[in-house]
């Protein structure tokens, strides 16, 4: 890729969605990624095949409603129904779709669904992309997945293998890289050392999470220092930005980590979302204001900004949520 290209992850229909407090339907989200795709995103993460029972309470209760049947909580909770979603979203050609994986039981699911929708010439398979995660402490690990740094390494390390031996691209994500909401500060060199083993376990990328959102310039520069330097530093081209709008500082820490040489940045359109474990926590950098931060710079990026904008707008509205993107705010304004 051209060096000033910048590559947009687009996480609203997952991050995003993950974490509002209003039932979504599986529909809207098939929506969602396809006025996405139309708008040009090359990357959308569709959604996610985590545990039903690990659903925040503010969520749970939301999706009591909408999950429970006759025979109590169905598997349909929260990220409910990813399944439905990406074998009946539009898979544009040359883009990718990835899902959240958790564990072996979730990469079973996802490819339990792959087998059952042969790709062919004029229908792509619902996805070629899982997401795996893990943390830089073991306080948001045990909060997000019921173990360990250690043990969530040890238990991913199986479904990278599995989903690379089936042609699956594997993204990795570490959380906590700048504070943690159960232990505080957090140790930059942990950051290094975990996305280390998740490129050793084959992603061929992983994202940071700021997932607080507490980061600044400052505090991001001194992250990607320690995880970019020393001995066995990892190479930006292998590293994604993905910041939390918490404080404000997103679209500020965003262009910190361009200038330090990422060229990809995980967003979410509308600035949704926020993390069921990380409580306060506001959602993802805005997609329409990284957009709007880079353009007439000498960097490129794909997508449409009048198109995404009038995307946030829809998909606030519906929700019945501000929209959290403030270019979207002030375009769609004029
Ligand atoms: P556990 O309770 O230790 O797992 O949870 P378990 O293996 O004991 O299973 C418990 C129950 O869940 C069992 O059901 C399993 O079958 C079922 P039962 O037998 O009791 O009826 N189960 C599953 N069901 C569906 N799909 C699965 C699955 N696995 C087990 N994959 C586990 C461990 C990892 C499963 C759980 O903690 C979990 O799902 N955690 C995910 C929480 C989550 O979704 N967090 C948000 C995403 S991460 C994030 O947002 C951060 C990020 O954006 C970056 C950043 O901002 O930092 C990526
Ligand atoms: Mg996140």
């Amino acid at each position: 890729p051209a060096p000033n290209r910048v590559k947009i992850v687009e996480v609203g229909p997952r991050d995003g969605l993950q974490n509002e407090k209003s039932v979504i339907s599986p529909d809207v989200k098939v929506e969602l990624i396809n006025r996405l795709g139309k708008a040009g995103m090359t990357a959308i993460e569709a959604g996610s095949f985590v545990s039903p029972k690990w659903v925040p309470q503010v969520i749970h209760q939301h999706f009591i409603s909408y999950a429970t049947n006759a025979h109590g909580i169905t598997s349909d909770a929260k990220m409910a129904g990813t399944g439905e979603v990406i074998s009946k979203m539009t898979r544009l050609p040359g883009r990718h779709y990835p899902v959240l994986i958790p564990n072996l039981k979730g990469l079973e699911h996802l490819l339990n669904l792959l087998a059952k929708h042969p790709p062919s010439p004029s229908s792509p398979p619902p996805t070629d992309e899982i997401a795996i995660f893990s943390a830089a402490t073991d306080e948001f690990s045990k909060a997000n997945t019921n173990c360990t740094v250690a043990e969530s390494l040890a238990r991913l390390e199986p479904v990278a293998t599995t989903a690379l031996q089936k042609g699956l691209r594997v993204r990795g994500y570490v959380s906590v890289v700048i504070t943690c909401p159960y232990s505080g500060e957090v140790d930059y060199t942990k950051v290094k050392s975990v996305s280390r083993a998740l490129l050793d376990m084959g992603c061929y990328e992983v994202s940071l999470g700021d997932t607080v959102g507490t980061g600044n310039p400052t505090s991001i520069r001194e992250m990607l220092e320690t995880v970019m330097g020393g001995s066995n530093g990892l190479p930006a081209q292998q590293l994604a930005a993905h910041f939390h709008d918490t404080f404000g500082t997103a679209v500020a820490n965003v262009m910190t980590a361009i200038d330090m040489g990422i060229r990809t940045v995980d967003s979410a359109v509308g600035g949704l979302g926020g993390c069921p474990y990380s409580p306060g926590a506001t959602g993802n950098v805005a997609t329409e204001d990284v957009m709007y931060a880079l353009k007439d710079s000498k960097y490129s990026v794909a997508g449409d900004l009048e198109a995404m904008v009038d995307i946030g707008a829809w998909i606030s509205d519906l929700l019945g949520r501000q929209n959290a993107s403030r270019a979207g705010r002030a375009i769609t304004a004029r």
